[in-house]
């Protein structure tokens, strides 16, 4: 297949690397706002760097966004108007108004959009929900999610990143609805600068704690961070009645117990993003190509982005105006 790749920057530069590395990839053009990082990524994992958005969607079989947000629903609107496949990263847009056009103007034109959310091709999160569905666990009460960065962006991708909830914590939302079957009804949420106070000018937090409340009844608090060098900290702890279980608790986790060495954890951590989901981002990917072939449904459409980003949208809503909101209010 012929893949042309928009956006080589921290994540698209290793998108470059997986796209290479399969085997349906027959040929990848890559354009970049920046010609010499295009030619820098190209030259690197052997692909072609392209001076347009024009050349790199000319001839492709499906194209590959990975742009800054503000960027993705004019570059998704044009791909699919010209009838070309289409992964794009997460979030379609940051604002609701421009995510409804681009869901519409997919539906209209009977197109071929994956959103990347990748946590639903990580082993751990597929084998919960696998558990889940078969009933294991029993009533599930509640769930618990961890969501670190190590180190924070820079303030430039803060700056355009559409703020925590819908930057980071907008991966913990997809996959609750994913993992549980079931919608948010209620989010109430808070946030903090603390030790980051060049984000309140942002208008964005550095922590975050959320709360949801989903339609079947269970309760669900995320803590999110931009800042944990101990690594990079992806966790979920699912209650259900007859069993509890953890996603993403291995020797990798960065915490430590002090008080017994019951848990056998603390060993090197995750740094990043690519080395704790660099399987899933592989495996995501490779689901792409066979759906751009129509080989396979798709796993996480945008009705699936525009429902996520309504959670992030009463998460920033409650944490502006101290209050519960109901996602009834977020249109
Ligand atoms: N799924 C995940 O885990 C995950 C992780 C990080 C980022 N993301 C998402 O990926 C996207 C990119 O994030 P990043 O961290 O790689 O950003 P980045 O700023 O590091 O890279 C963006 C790149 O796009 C280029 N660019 C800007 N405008 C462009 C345009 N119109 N056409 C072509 N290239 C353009 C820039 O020059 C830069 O090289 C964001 O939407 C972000 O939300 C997803």
């Amino acid at each position: 297949m012929r893949i042309g790749l928009l956006g080589v920057g921290r994540l698209g530069a290793s998108h470059a690397e997986t796209l290479r590395s399969l085997p349906d990839v027959r040929e990848l053009r890559i354009y970049d706002a920046d010609i010499a990082r295009a030619r820098e990524i190209a030259a690197k994992v052997g692909a072609t760097a392209v001076d347009s958005v024009d050349a790199a969607y000319h001839g492709a079989d499906a194209v590959v966004l990975v742009t800054p947000t503000d960027t993705h629903a004019t570059l998704i609107n044009k791909a699919i108007a010209a009838g070309l496949p289409t992964f794009c990263e997460k979030p379609i847009a940051m604002g609701l108004p421009e995510t409804k056009d681009v869901v519409a103007q997919v539906k209209r034109a009977n197109g071929r959009l994956q959103i990347g959310f990748q946590r639903r091709f990580d082993a751990g999160y597929q084998a919960a929900k696998r558990e889940l569905r078969e009933g294991r666990l029993g009533t599930v009460y509640s769930f618990y999610m961890t969501s670190r960065d190590r180190l924070p962006p820079p303030d430039a991708y803060i700056k355009t990143s559409g703020g925590q909830f819908k930057d980071q914590v907008i991966h913990d939302f997809d996959i609750t609805r994913w993992l549980f079957d079931d919608e948010v009804a209620e989010v109430s949420a808070d946030g903090s600068t603390l030790g980051h106070p060049t984000y309140e000018a942002m208008q964005d937090v550095a922590t975050s704690a959320v709360l949801l409340k989903l339609r079947g009844g269970a309760i669900g608090a995320i803590v999110a961070g931009r800042h944990n060098e101990a690594g990079y900290d992806i966790r979920v702890e699912i209650n259900g009645a007859k069993d509890t279980i953890a996603i993403g608790l291995d020797p990798r986790t960065p915490i430590r117990s002090v008080e017994t060495d019951a848990l056998p954890l603390g060993g090197p951590a995750y740094p990043s993003f690519f080395v704790r989901f660099g399987d899933a981002y592989h495996a995501e990917l490779a689901h792409f190509l066979r759906f751009a072939r129509g080989q396979a449904d798709n796993p996480c459409t945008a009705a699936d982005a525009l429902e996520a980003l309504r959670i992030a949208e009463a998460a920033g809503r409650s944490w502006r105006e101290h209050r519960p909101v109901k996602l009834s209010e977020i249109a």
